[in-house]
């Protein structure tokens, strides 16, 4: 059955879903890295796509920008299309000092200047963090492929042009690495839905010293963490199965 925003059926979608926030980048996954992958919807240029890396059945599905727009298409593949896992790759920029651009971070936890979670769980004081297995499965992976792999709390905001001049030192202040803007509502539906969820981001730009990458970088960084992020995702698909 179709959603308001996913024009496809049940079986199109695997169990794990690799969610990048560009839908260019979904089709850049799925023809790069999945083989016989197939374009499953493609509402308002959201390109939905199922393939196999290495043998296992993956889907790709883009978030688009910020909570609102992932929360919908979260929301929809959890509820309809029976997903059970959504691995975010993304972005971020850098707060932490010691974060070098390039680095990856899994998001050990979520804070965030949005309400979207207090009013999706029903309460103020809720914690948002990935599912511990694919936490634990992912650190594992990271260190035994030699990666730099950082591990904390991400700021998932609603805005990309801050103009609170000081948040810079306070995040650093706190021990925040970076911000990005889609794990929190990632995170609070998982919890809703009772799914699993991870979130994993390279550092593109860094806050604090004005390093960024150029586009390049960008690709060939991403290409990194895509590899990477299929391979948790068809050693998470295997553990469902
Ligand atoms: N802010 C929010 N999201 C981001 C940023 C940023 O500076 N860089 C990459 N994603």
């Amino acid at each position: 059955m179709s959603t308001p925003h996913i024009d496809a059926t049940v079986g199109d979608f695997a169990k794990v879903v690799l969610m990048p926030g560009d839908p260019r980048r979904a089709t850049y996954i799925a023809e790069n890295y999945l083989e016989n992958s197939r374009l499953i919807t493609d509402v308002r240029n959201a390109v939905g796509y199922t393939g196999f890396y290495e043998g296992v059945e993956i889907s790709v599905m883009p978030s688009g920008m910020g909570m609102p727009s992932a929360a919908i298409y979260i929301t929809e593949l959890y509820r309809s299309f029976e997903v059970e896992t959504i691995i975010r790759i993304g972005t971020a920029g850098g707060f932490a000092p010691q974060l070098e651009l390039r680095d990856m971070v899994v998001a050990s936890g979520c804070i965030t200047n949005s309400r979207m979670p207090e009013l999706l769980l029903g309460a103020p004081d809720y914690e948002l963090g990935p599912t511990a297995s694919l936490l634990n499965d992912v650190i594992g992976m990271g260190a035994a492929a030699g990666l730099t792999l950082h591990s904390g709390t991400v700021f998932t905001s609603d805005i990309f042009y801050e103009p609170d001049e000081e948040l810079n030192d306070r995040m650093i202040e706190d021990g925040i690495l970076c911000v990005e803007m889609e794990t929190a509502a990632l995170y609070a539906l998982a919890q809703i839905e009772q799914k699993q969820a991870l979130s994993l981001v390279t550092i593109s730009d860094h806050l604090t010293t004005g390093a960024r990458l150029s586009p390049e970088e960008r690709q060939s960084t991403l290409n990194e963490m895509i590899s990477f992020a299929l391979q948790v995702a068809s050693n998470q698909a295997d553990s469902i199965e």
